[in-house]
C-alpha cells in the first residue's frame, strides 16, 4: 500500500468499508468522495456491539460516539457486566470502538468471541455476516503484511471455520457474506471472497465436510505466495510486461513452498492452492498441468478466483456485474475452466440452489 492507499483496517477503522451491497446504490463520484472523507477522520477500530459479550474482560480501551466525539466508556481490563452493555443498549449504540493503536487487541477480542456471535440467536444474519467477513478480512491482512510464520498462517487456516460452520448450518448465509464482501480488491478481502465462493460452490456440489474444511483453507491460503512477490508487480495498476508476468507466475509455487515449511503437511491442501492457475486445456501455470490432473478443489477456486478478481474494482479497472463476469466466464474461458463446476457457479450466483 502507497499513497493514500488505506489498509483495510485503516479504512474499516474510520467506519470505510464499502460493500457488494452498499455499492450497488452509489455512483462512483460518491463512492470517491466517501473515500477522500474517510482520510480525514480519526482513526478508531469499529465493532458492532453486538461483539462484546457479557462476562468477557477486554484488554482494549472501549468507546462509544457520541454527536461526532468518542467517548471512552470502559477502560482496558474492564470487566462487561450485563448493566454495562444494557445502558449501551438502551442509549442506542449499534457501534463500540477502539483506538486503531489497540485494534490488534480488539481483533483478538473479537477473533475469540466468533463462536458466541455466531450461536446467539438474537443476532441478525447480516451482523453475524459482518462480523465474520470483517474478522477474517483483518487476520488474512495480518497474514499480508506481517512476516510470515506458523502461527500466523494457522490462525488464517482456523478463522474460516466459523465462516464455513455458518454456511453448514444455514446456505442463505453464503448470501449475507457476499454482500457484506468488499467491493474493491485488496489481495487479503479477496483471499476470504474466494473462500466464500469456494465454500458456497462446494456446499452447492453437496462435498463431504471433510473436502469443504480442506476446500475453505487453500481458498483463503491460495495467493499466500504473492507476498514473495515484488510488491510492485502484486500491486501494479494495469497490465503485466511479460517479464513481470513470469515472476508473477510464481506465486502458487511459492505459496505451495512457504505452506510446507510452516508445518502444512495436507497434500490436498498443497496441490489446490499450487494449481489454482492451472487450465483444463493445459494453458495454465506454473506447469501447463492437464486436466485430469488437476483437483475438484483447484477447479472450484479457479472459478472462485476469477470471478471475484472481474467483480471487484481496482485504481485501473471498474468491477463488472455478476451477470457480465459469468458471461464472459462462460463464453471466453471455454476449455479453461470446468464446465459443469461452472454451471453449478452460475446457478448459485442465480439464487437457484437454496441448500443441499
Ligand atoms: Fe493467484
Amino acid at each position: 500500500m502507497t499513497g493514500r492507499c488505506l489498509s483495510m483496517r485503516q479504512f474499516r477503522a474510520r467506519g470505510g468499508n464499502i460493500s457488494q451491497q452498499e455499492a450497488k446504490s452509489l455512483s462512483d463520484d460518491q463512492i470517491r468522495q466517501i473515500k477522500l472523507d474517510i482520510h480525514d477522520m480519526p482513526e478508531y477500530y469499529g465493532m458492532p456491539l453486538s461483539v462484546i459479550r457479557e462476562n468477557s474482560t477486554l484488554n482494549f480501551d472501549l468507546f462509544v460516539k457520541v454527536s461526532d466525539q468518542f467517548k471512552k466508556v470502559l477502560t482496558r481490563s474492564g470487566a462487561v457486566t450485563k448493566n454495562f452493555l444494557d445502558a449501551l443498549r438502551s442509549a442506542d449504540h449499534e457501534s463500540v470502538y477502539t483506538p486503531y493503536e489497540q485494534s490488534g487487541a480488539a481483533l483478538e477480542y473479537k477473533e475469540s468471541q466468533l463462536d458466541s456471535v455466531i450461536r446467539d440467536p438474537e443476532i441478525e444474519m447480516d451482523e453475524k455476516s459482518e462480523v465474520i467477513y470483517s474478522t477474517a478480512t483483518d487476520i488474512a491482512e495480518e497474514l499480508f503484511n506481517s512476516p510470515i510464520t506458523a502461527d500466523n498462517i494457522n490462525r488464517t487456516r482456523s478463522v474460516v471455520r466459523p465462516m464455513l460452520e455458518s454456511v453448514l448450518a444455514d446456505y442463505t448465509t453464503v448470501e449475507s457474506l457476499i454482500a457484506v464482501s468488499s467491493y474493491d480488491y485488496y489481495t487479503y478481502t479477496h483471499s476470504v471472497d474466494v473462500s466464500i465462493y469456494s465454500i458456497g460452490l462446494g456446499q452447492a456440489l453437496g462435498l463431504e465436510r471433510n473436502s469443504m474444511e480442506r476446500l475453505a483453507e487453500a481458498a483463503i491460503l491460495h495467493d499466500v505466495g504473492k507476498s514473495q512477490i515484488d510488491i510492485a508487480i502484486v500491486n501494479k495498476p494495469g497490465r503485466l510486461t511479460s517479464e513481470e508476468f513470469e515472476a508473477m507466475k510464481m506465486h502458487p509455487v511459492f505459496a505451495y513452498e512457504i505452506l510446507r515449511h510452516n508445518g502444512l503437511s495436507d497434500m490436498v491442501i498443497l496441490e489446490a492452492v499450487r494449481d489454482h492457475h492451472e487450465k483444463l486445456n493445459g494453458t495454465g501455470y506454473p506447469k501447463g498441468k492437464p486436466a485430469d490432473q488437476i483437483s475438484q478443489l483447484a477447479r472450484i477456486i479457479a472459478i472462485a478466483d476469477i470471478f471475484n478478481a472481474l467483480t471487484t474494482r481496482r485504481s485501473y479497472k471498474e468491477a463488472l456485474t455478476t451477470f457480465d463476469a459469468l458471461k464472459i466466464m462462460r463464453d471466453h474461458m471455454e476449455g479453461e475452466l470446468d464446465k459443469e463446476l461452472l454451471k453449478a457457479f452460475i446457478y448459485m450466483m442465480a439464487g437457484k440452489h437454496k441448500g443441499a
